[in-house]
This record gives structure tokens, sequence and C-alpha cells, in this order.
């Protein structure tokens, strides 16, 4: 007995210091997400290109803003502050092109619950790029979110607005070079939207088939060209399901890719920055939609920087030589430029005139930074002041209205330093949640079943002795198992989440479809599982395990010889009030779950819903029969419980 109680705590033990071991691994990897990115490095000593000095050359900079959300229901100042944004604060910025990456209409019923193509979204939008005069100002790239894709059959459809109301017009991916005197730019646009695109909220994953992927690497190639590569979509790549060789190595000779999608996911990450093994800076923008984020980003001697925004915040300012050590693509950028440059570079905007641009390194105070040309601020410096080490540079800008902005970063002219990204931004931006989603599902209803089948056919634990908790509950599982009803009951609802029709509607308006754990098939096409898994996850934990185990207790308490009411009145309140809250709220949510089927994918989905509707029903019948019913085992149990507690 000692022996035994020994070994299972050695094992214990083992096991759990092979899961920290695991934990530990796994958090590493993500938190040194950049560092791994160093081991890429090319060190371009060969380079015989241009350097920064004080001149206003090889340098253009560009806007992005993504996530607009144009809604007829909500928020005007949405719409107004855009196209004040347009009007003046691109007017100030004067950007090359703008990239608007997606989610530009809103697409939600007033309810927002449902979702639509609404015409009105559209033409508003439309007008503001109209009357604001920007798109004859700068080159406006706008492509689709999973919003603009909500309810389209397929992309000729009427409903199709981005075609008949957008400035680029074209949906798909796409190679956009930029051509300036001073080299070739390449822009290269990764459309994961879902064609045909299903309504809300099955549409919240993107996907790159195998098709796509062809032409993403094709695209890639031809990008080899320019001088330097950024990519740009709606989905991070962490909520794109891509073909092999995968999203993030098909982009792996892009400097950086810049995305939209998960706003600042509701302020729990104001920023959602990092960076793939190979290099690539993974780039999420805020939305314009509640944050009035945007991002002004710049190539300048190839050296590639950024600034994330808030609306009306000035002075702007860019800090492009020296640049951010964090935010460097060792494999892709010449940082050796940094160290033979010869002047700082800032890039300051303001409504009002600037009035000082003043730098420090370190503590010490480097003066002020004067006006090249255009938006362009430099000082000279002598860059072997700061050869080895980590250094940062802070720059305060001021304007005429008295406005100040500080902006400051860490840079090191050594090959070997790197800095890591924070872990939750790169544990959000480096998973492919949809495949943790779908071995953890899997998971959940394996272990289930197995439990299920082994407690079906093993021997009945032996009832003598005091019975502590684990006891009784083995016990309790035992008599489900052994009990037909509820074992087919129970095993059926597991393997049914898994393989069978979770429901039937019209998954896009006048297209009906039909919903599993591992897809969506509608207007003929199968869209893979992503969200899905999650919903299975949720029904899992939140339903169908809580419902097993209230089965269980119920079967315990009949087996102690209570009905349905005589345990009402013989339980200890503090163990039954809980448990029915609990009830209560698990059913309430299952409930709730047919409303939204309901608001989402029509009445038609509701009524032809196995996993909602009619698992409500079948829970309500079933909650009814296990007080009710009888059966030889039972009563057996009944008696052998009594003569366990009686001797
Ligand atoms: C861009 O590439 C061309 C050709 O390789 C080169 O001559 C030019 O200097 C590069 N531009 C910059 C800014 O480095
Ligand atoms: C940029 O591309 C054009 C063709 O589109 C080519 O003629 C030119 O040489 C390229 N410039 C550089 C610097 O690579
Ligand atoms: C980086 O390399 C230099 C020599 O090139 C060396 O002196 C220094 O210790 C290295 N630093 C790190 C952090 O490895």
């Amino acid at each position: 007995m000692v022996a035994q109680r020994c070994r299972v705590r050695m094992l214990k033990l083992v096991g759990g210091l092979l899961l920290a071991g695991l934990l530990t691994h796994i958090l590493s990897w993500y938190s040194t997400a950049g560092r791994r990115a160093h081991l890429q490095r090319r060190h371009f000593i060969n380079d015989r290109g241009p350097v920064p000095g004080a001149e206003l050359n090889n340098l253009f900079w560009a806007v992005q803003v993504t996530d607009l959300h144009v809604s007829k229901f909500l928020d005007p100042a949405r719409v107004s502050e855009f196209e004040a944004f347009c009007n003046e604060s691109l007017s100030v910025i004067n950007p090359a092109l703008v990239l608007a990456t997606g989610d530009l209409t809103d697409a939600k019923t007033k309810d927002r619950l449902g979702s639509d193509q609404f015409e009105d979204e559209w033409k508003v939008y439309n007008s503001v790029l109209k009357k604001s005069g920007i798109l004859k100002r700068a080159k406006w790239i706008d492509i689709r979110g999973n919003h603009d894709s909500f309810n389209i059959p397929d992309l000729r459809s009427m409903k199709n607005f981005y075609r008949k109301y957008s400035a680029w017009q074209k949906e798909g991916s796409f190679h956009y070079v930029h051509n300036t005197p001073f080299g070739n730019y390449s822009f290269i646009c990764v459309d994961a939207t879902l064609t045909p695109g299903p309504k809300r909220p099955y549409n919240f994953f993107g996907i790159i088939d195998k098709n796509q992927m062809h032409t993403l690497s094709r695209l890639a190639m031809e990008s080899l060209y320019s001088n330097q590569t950024v990519w740009f979509g709606h989905y991070p790549t962490s909520t794109i399901v891509s073909a092999s060789p995968g999203v993030r190595a098909v982009m792996s000779s892009a400097v950086a890719y810049m995305c939209g999608h998960l706003h600042t996911l509701g302020g729990i990450a104001p920023t959602l920055h990092s960076q793939h093994t190979q290099g690539t800076l993974e780039l999420e923008l805020g939305d314009w939609m509640k944050n009035r984020r945007y991002r002004i980003f710049a190539f300048d001697h190839n050296l590639f920087s950024f600034v994330d925004l808030v609306y009306n915040e000035w002075p702007a300012i860019l800090i492009t030589n020296p640049k951010s050590a964090l935010y460097t693509n060792p494999a892709q950028e010449p940082t050796r430029r940094i160290l033979h440059s010869t002047h700082i570079r800032i890039l300051a905007f303001s409504t009002s005139p600037i009035t000082s641009v003043h730098v420090k390194i370190d503590e010490t105070d480097l003066g002020e930074a004067s006006l090249s040309s255009g938006p362009l601020y430099t000082l000279k410096w002598n860059p072997d002041n700061y050869q080895t080490g980590i250094h940062k540079i802070t720059v305060v800008v001021q304007d005429a209205k008295g406005r100040s902005q500080t902006r400051s970063h860490l840079f090191s002219l050594e090959d070997n330093i790197s800095l890591s990204f924070s872990l939750i931004p790169s544990l959000i931006l480096l998973t492919d949640h949809y495949i943790l989603a779908q071995v953890l599902f899997f998971l959940l209803v394996l272990s289930q079943i197995i439990l299920l089948i082994i407690f079906r056919y093993k021997r009945r634990p032996s009832l003598r002795g005091p019975q502590g908790f684990i006891g009784l509950t083995s016990f309790s599982v035992h008599v489900l198992c052994k009990t037909n009803l509820f074992y087919y009951s129970v095993l059926l609802l597991t393997i049914y989440t898994a393989v069978g029709p979770w429901f039937v509607g019209e998954i896009i308006d006048g297209h009906v479809g039909v919903c599993f754990a591992f897809g969506v098939i509608v207007g003929g096409n199968f869209t893979q599982g992503s969200l899905t898994y999650f919903v299975g996850i949720t029904q899992m934990v939140f339903f169908n395990i809580p419902m097993m185990a209230y089965l269980c207790w119920c079967l315990l308490l009949r087996c102690k010889g209570h009905g349905f009411c005589s345990h009402i009145r013989h339980s200890r309140k503090i163990v039954c009030l809980p448990i029915y809250l609990f009830l209560i709220m698990v059913f309430a949510w299952q409930v709730y779950s047919c409303v939204f089927l309901a608001l989402t994918y029509g009445t038609l989905a509701a009524f032809l819903s196995p996993m909602k509707l009619w698992l409500v029903v079948a829970t309500v019948v079933m909650g009814r029969k296990v007080w009710r019913f009888s059966t030889p085992e039972l009563r057996s149990y009944i008696i052998e419980l009594k003569n366990c507690q009686s001797s």
C-alpha cells in the first residue's frame, strides 16, 4: 500500500516536471520571437547602396488604416472623423499611398447579430473618398475584410458592392509595385476572405487554399526584383487557414506583413506586433472603428520604419534613422547603412508649423534637428560613438500651437544585438489558433468517449468501506455507463458533436448550407472548419460535460433512494443551490444559442438544429427521465448501497 502510494507520487512528480518543462519550452519559443529571426541575418557585406544623409532622398512614406466599419446604424462620428482624416490629416502627411486593410463597412444588422451587405454603407464610404479628393492625391489601395464579404454567394453577385464602390475594386491577391527614381517597392496583398462569404460568425478565419498559395508564391517570386517588399492583408497570419507551405513561409522575403482584423482585442492587446522565425515582422494595426488608429510607415534607404498613431494627436513623429532595433528584419534590411549614415533623420508632421525637433540619445542632448525639406528633419551625428551596445534615441517635437509629442526607441549598430517582442502579442500572432482548437476539441471528444467505454466494460468498484468523493464519483459514472438509456444518449451526443451536422440553414441568403464541427458546406463549396472548433469546445465544456456530470449526480441520488422531490427536501442547500444555479446557466446559454442561431442564420436554422433546439428538447426529456426511470439494476444498486451504509 505504502509502496503503491509512493509510486503514484513519483509518477505525479515526473508528470508535473515534464509538463512544466514543456510549458517553459513553449513559452520561451514565443518570448524569443525576433531573436530567432537574427539567425537569418544577411550581412549585406557588399552593400554599396546610398546611406542616410541630410537630403530628402531615397525616402518615401505611406499610411495604413484598417477596420473602418462604416455603419448605417452606429456611431456616425466614425464616418465624419474619417472624412476629416482624409481631408486634414492626409493633406498634412501627404503619403505616397494609403492601404485600407479591410472591413471598410460594418455590414451588421441593427441588432448587431445578423449580417448583410448594405449599399448605403458603401455609398457613404465611396462619397468620403470622392469628396475628400484623396484619390487624386495618393494611391488608395482598399481591400476586403471579412465584414466586406458577409453574405456574398459569389464575387459577381449584385451584393458584392466592393466591386462598385471601393477605390481599388480588385478581389484576390495581387502585387502592386510602387516605382520611385531610387528603387521599386513591392506591395503584395493576401486576400484570404472567403468565397462564397458566409454570414457571421462563421466568417472569422480566412483561408488560403492550394491555388491561392500558388498565386502567392508567384507574386513572391516577382517581388524579388524590387528593393523591398511589404505584404499586407486583413487577417493576421494566425487567423488564416492556409495550405502548405503556410502563409508565413510564403511571405518570408517580405520585410513586414501589415494587417488588421483583431482591433485591439477589446483593449487587451493595444499593440499586436511580433516577428516570424524567418524575420518578417507581423504588425497588426488597431482599428479605426473605436480606437481611431492609423499608421505611418516609411522606407528610408531601404530601411523600414513605422509608427502607430491616434487620429488628431499632433505632432506625428517617425524616426527613420537610426531605426528601431526591435523592429528590424535582419534578413531583409541593410542595417549597416545606419552605421555609415551621416545624419539622424526624422519625419515630423503637424497641422500647424513645427517649431522645434529636439534630439537626445541616452542622456545626452544632441540639439535641434533642422528642416531638410518636406517633413524631413535631420541632425548630423557620429555613429561611431554608439558602435557597441544598445542606445535610446528620444525626439521631442513641438508645433506653433504649443502641442508637443515625444517618441523614443532603442537602436543598436551591432550586428549581433537583438531584442524580443512581448509574450502576449507573440502568442496571439504566431499561434495557428485553428489547429490548437482542432486538437483540443478532438482531445475532449476522444477522452469523453474513452471514459464512457472504459466504465461501460470495467468491473464495478466495490462499495465496501467508507466512500470518499472519488469513490462516489466513479460509482456514479459507473451507474451511468451501465444504464443503456443514459450511456447511449451521452455517447451519441458526444459522437454527434464531432461528426453530425449542427444545423442546416441559410448560411448565405438564398443558399442553404450545413454546418459541422469540421467545416461548413454552402453553395457547393466546403469551407474548412476553424471557428467551428472553438464553438465545439464551448459546446463540450459548457454543455455536454456538465450535463453528463449532472446525470451522474442524479443517478447517485437515485441509488441512494431519492426521487426528485425528496432529494430537494433532504439534500444540503449548500450543495444543491450552486449545482442548480450552474445548471440553469448552462441551459440558458444553450437556449440563447438557439436565439443567436435564429438571428444570425435565420429561423430555419434554429428549427433545423440538432445541436441546438433539438438538444434543448432532448435535455428536458432526459432531465425528467432520470428521476423516473426504473430498471432491475437500479433497484439492485439501491439495495446494495443501503446494505453498505448500514453495515
Ligand atoms: C534599389 O535597387 C537598385 C538596384 O539594385 C539600386 O541601384 C538602388 O540603389 C536601390 N535603392 C536603394 C534606396 O537602396
Ligand atoms: C523599376 O522597375 C522598372 C520597370 O518597371 C525598371 O525599368 C527599373 O529599372 C526598376 N528600377 C530599379 C531601381 O530597380
Ligand atoms: C557582439 O559582437 C562583438 C564583436 O563583434 C562582441 O564584442 C560582443 O561581445 C558581441 N555581443 C554579444 C551580445 O554577443
